[in-house]
């Protein structure tokens, strides 16, 4: 199951937290598909995944109030994105219960999400900050308030 994401400048969205954001899920979804077999180490496997999932949902949540506070509008559209990559993510959560299965699923949803989300969708937002002069300040202040 070897892959790995490389952050690219071409992902940059808004130059400051969300891109941070998204880092940080490259370095999740790499640590998670670093396990090469996934039932020798179900343990740490379970435990990454389970962390990935969880820090995707925190960022969704964070670049939604973004959306908002921008007055992004796309934004139902962009939040039935974010909510359709949850639930792929909760099948694969809740299928066989064979670990290979679960990795290969969730590999699929992080391919999607970098491949389609970041580069199509959440461009569209950081195209959108830009004409309305937004900046990764308000953003970061987003997150620190989304975090507390
Ligand atoms: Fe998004």
């Amino acid at each position: 199951m070897s892959i790995s994401f490389q952050w690219d400048e071409s992902y940059c969205v808004d130059g400051g937290q969300i891109d941070e954001e998204h880092k940080k899920l490259f370095t999740l979804a790499n640590e998670t598909f670093s396990i090469v077999d996934p039932a020798s180490q179900s343990d740490r496997f379970k435990q990454t995944i389970k962390g990935l999932y969880d820090y995707m949902r925190y960022h969704f949540s964070n670049e939604e109030q973004l959306m908002r506070r921008v007055a992004y509008p796309d934004f139902q559209d962009h939040v039935r994105k974010h909510n359709a990559i949850i639930n792929r993510m909760n099948k694969c959560l809740k299928g066989t219960g064979n670990l290979a299965e679960l990795a290969h699923g969730m590999k699929h949803c992080c391919v999607d999400w970098v491949m389609t989300h970041i580069l199509e969708e959440d461009k569209k937002v950081g195209r959108h900050i830009r004409s309305v002069g937004g900046s990764a300040t308000e953003t970061g202040e987003i997150a620190a308030s989304a975090g507390a």
